[in-house]
């Protein structure tokens, strides 16, 4: 099962997804997280991507498409995986596309989580990620046992440097003139599925269980 998740920043893409992962046990793939791990790691492609994060900025497909391609090409792919950050952009979507197709292969469903843009904002200053192990809590939503400190490894944890107001914004303008119009591209291959992401984070994973099946 190939699984595609689309929605702004902020919508749950990554909350779903691991969800999604465990339960049907195929990995999840997250370039914002790959990302985040090489800025972390100080490697150049983590130097060359914080430039365009932490403005808001998507990161250049130069950059990202074939590190998704190799990765998707991987043996723990064989049965399926979950996208979350990937594609972004058009290209991206028909570079993904042509890969796939050589092998005879695409993509299943693309899962948009549909969350107005009102609500991002007010979700990205509440959320809290930890460095170390890449868990992420929401201080009102989902909140941590000790305030700040991660319930699974215990590393102290801090909000996201593209999570400030100002740079949500940014990447919100982003959203609507890159992303979006993904949705069109998926509804026209016929695999699009759209969920409420305003529901609580239980009744989203319901709902796209009912869509990928028990
Ligand atoms: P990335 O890490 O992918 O960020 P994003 O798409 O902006 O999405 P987020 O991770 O911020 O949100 P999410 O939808 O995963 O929401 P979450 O589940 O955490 O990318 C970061 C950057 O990397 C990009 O800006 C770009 O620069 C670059 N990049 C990455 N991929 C790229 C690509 N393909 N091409 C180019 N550049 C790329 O939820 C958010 C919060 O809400 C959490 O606190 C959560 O607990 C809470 N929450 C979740 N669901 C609910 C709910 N139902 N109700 C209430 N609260 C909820
Ligand atoms: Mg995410």
């Amino acid at each position: 099962m190939k699984i595609i998740m689309l929605g702004a920043p902020g919508a749950g893409k990554g909350t779903q997804a691991k969800q999604i992962a465990d339960k049907y046990n195929i990995p999840h793939i997250s370039t914002g997280d790959i990302f985040r791990a090489n800025m972390k790691a100080g490697t150049e492609l983590g130097k060359k991507a914080k430039g365009y994060i932490d403005h808001g900025l998507l990161v250049p497909d130069e950059l990202t498409v074939d590190l998704v391609i190799d990765r998707v090409a991987e043996n723990d792919c064989l049965n399926g995986y979950v996208l979350d950050g990937f594609p972004r952009t058009i290209p991206q979507a028909e570079c993904l596309d042509q890969a796939l197709s050589l092998k005879g292969e695409k993509i299943d469903y693309a899962i948009n989580i549909e969350v107005p843009d009102e609500d991002i904002v007010n979700r990205m200053s509440g959320r809290r990620a930890c460095p170390s192990c890449g868990a992420t809590y929401h201080i009102v939503h989902i909140p941590t046992k000790v305030e700040g400190v991660c319930n699974r490894c215990g590393s102290k944890l801090v909000l996201r440097d593209d999570d400030k107001p100002e740079t949500v914004k940014r990447r919100l303008d982003v959203y609507h003139k890159q992303t979006k119009p993904l949705i069109d591209y998926y509804e026209n291959k016929k695999v699009l599925m759209v969920v409420d992401g305003t529901q609580d984070m239980e009744r989203v994973f319901n709902t796209i269980v009912k869509i990928l099946g028990a």
